[in-house]
């Protein structure tokens, strides 16, 4: 009967981009934490460089950042807007065609840039590394995705517009604005080009975009996931659907002027670097705000965290996400960012959001939409789901209590001065000081990367059962 169900809504719904892209997450998901894994280790045993230049710690890290950002988080951001948007419009997507050109398009964006970032081939702009052709390759493949998106809502055949989707289409508008801005570039041969902005233009350009994001795709986007599967998981109407408007509204309004907070202390004008300082403190509201919204929709069904794993995925991303999003404000005030910069507190961080909050809603999200879109009842293991849990948990707070305790150090060994003016600590001295600490991120990023492997195995499990019992009830309704 569930199948046939499943079988039922197939054809109501496009599944079939949705299945592709969730897979494509994991695999992605898989390689780029295992990049950092690498990259990681490489800061504890340089010689992992193999004095090769390929393979060097400068040409390996875009890639962990690349395919873990767009691969991974842009993986599980099209699979979950792409069935997200039909299921509330109740609408098919407007075109299979399009949705595959997407889907192929996009893994052949990732594909270019795994093969020239290692072949020296880089805008040397942070998360904006791929050069021109890539780029343009990407902002068509962004406009295909775009259309199919907001053509899936213009044909909806409900009149309400579920918030999730304003969040999706929130990501998709910013994401596609900056990525065009910042990007624009004179070529000079095939691959390479120049920025059109020069000196303070070209870092304020490049933070305005690195900001946004954090803000539109690592933020708004899995907001959007948020909105639409924390519900569903906890079976509880969100709390505050008034909330979730305000929350909307001031987060857009505000994510778009904190960039200046990434260049305190440069040749920024002052007056830039107070206004990302102040706007970044403000946005404390509107994230926590979208937090809470989040986590009181348990209210009622705090017990279900008990025995569902796929709900304390989700639960415990939103609490990283709060406590992510009050260190980001804390961090942007400019005495503060005088310790922090530079430092691998910055890196603790980004990976409590990345690691904490991005991944592990993505893992949920995948947890809670994979048995549906194969027909199955539950996933194949939740026991497994359950150890994976743990393992993501446990390898978050080492890697970022690592990298607060290493950041904290450098930054102060680095501020320290003797009597006479001179500095206190040679810079090796706090890079020997960080040792122990690179070694404890290694083994967290390790562990949470075996997670990952865990979950390619129950998916492994059900996608396979899945498979067989959606052809047996088509010989059976045939
Ligand atoms: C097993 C998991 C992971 C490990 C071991 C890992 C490791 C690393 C390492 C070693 C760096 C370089 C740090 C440095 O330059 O000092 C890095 C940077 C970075 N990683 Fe990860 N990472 C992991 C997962 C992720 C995920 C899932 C995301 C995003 C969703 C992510 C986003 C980033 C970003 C944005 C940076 C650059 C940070 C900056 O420039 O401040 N990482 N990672
Ligand atoms: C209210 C929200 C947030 C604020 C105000 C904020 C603020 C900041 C600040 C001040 C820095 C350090 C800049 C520097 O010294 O160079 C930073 C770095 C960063 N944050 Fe956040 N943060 C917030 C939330 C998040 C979230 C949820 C993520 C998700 C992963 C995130 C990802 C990053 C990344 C990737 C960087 C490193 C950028 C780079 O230098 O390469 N932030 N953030």
């Amino acid at each position: 009967m569930a199948n046939a169900t499943a079988l039922n809504t197939n054809s109501v719904y496009n599944y079939d981009v949705v299945r592709q892209f969730t897979l494509m997450t994991l695999v992605w998901g898989i390689v780029g934490m295992s990049m950092g894994v690498f990259i990681a280790a490489q800061l504890v045993w340089p010689a992992l460089n193999f004095d090769l230049p390929w393979t060097s710690f400068g040409r390996l890290r875009p890639i962990h950042t690349n395919i873990v950002i767009f691969a991974f988080g842009g993986g599980a951001l099209f699979a979950t807007s792409l069935y997200v948007v039909q299921r509330t419009c109740r609408v098919r997507l407007i075109s299979n065609r399009l949705a595959s050109f997407v889907f192929w398009g996009w893994q052949a964006a990732i594909i270019a840039i795994l093969v020239s970032y290692p072949l020296g081939y880089t805008t040397s702009k942070e998360y904006a590394e791929m050069e021109w052709p890539i780029a343009l390759w990407v902002t068509i493949v962004w406009i295909a995705y775009s259309y199919l998106f907001f053509g899936t809502i213009a044909r909806r055949s409900v009149k309400h517009i579920y918030v999730g989707n304003w969040f999706y289409g929130a990501f998709i508008i910013v994401t596609a604005m900056v990525h065009v801005v910042n990007h624009l570039a004179i070529p000079v041969s095939l691959m390479k080009s120049y920025p059109v902005y020069s000196g303070t233009t070209d870092a304020m350009i490049q933070w305005w975009y690195g900001h946004s994001v954090v803000g539109f795709i690592l933020s708004v986007g899995f907001l959007g996931m948020m909105y639409y599967f924390v519900p569903k998981q906890a079976e509880r109407p969100i709390y505050s659907y008034r909330l979730s408007i305000v929350h909307f509204w001031a987060i857009i309004a505000l994510y778009i002027w904190a960039g200046p907070h990434h260049l305190h202390y440069t040749a920024l004008p002052d007056w830039a670097q107070t206004l990302g300082m102040v706007m970044s403190i403000i946005l404390l509201a509107p994230s926590w705000g979208g937090m809470i919204n989040g986590m009181m929709t348990l209210s009622g069904a705090w017990h279900k965290l008990r025995d569902d794993p796929i709900l304390r995925f989700l639960v415990v991303s939103l609490a990283f996400y709060g406590m992510s999003t009050f260190e980001g404000p804390m961090m942007a005030i400019k005495t503060v960012n005088s310790l922090s910069h530079y430092t691998d507190w910055t890196i603790g961080h980004v990976h409590a959001g990345a690691l904490g909050w991005v991944a592990m809603i993505s893992i949920g999200t995948l947890y809670h939409m994979i048995p549906k879109l194969y027909g199955r009842e539950q996933m194949h293991s939740i026991r497994l789901i359950n150890a994976h849990f743990w393992l993501s948990t446990i390898g978050t707070v080492l890697y970022i209590a690592a990298m607060w305790v290493n950041g904290i150090t450098q930054g102060l060994m680095w501020r320290a001065v003797n009597d006479d003016g001179t500095l206190t600590y040679s810079f090796v001295e706090s890079l020997e000081s960080s040792h122990s600490g690179y070694v404890v991120r290694l083994v967290g990023g390790a562990i949470f990367a075996s997670g990952m492997l865990l979950m390619a195995y129950n998916t492994w499990r059900t996608v396979r059962v899945g498979a067989k019992e959606v052809q047996i009830s088509m010989v059976a309704l045939s």
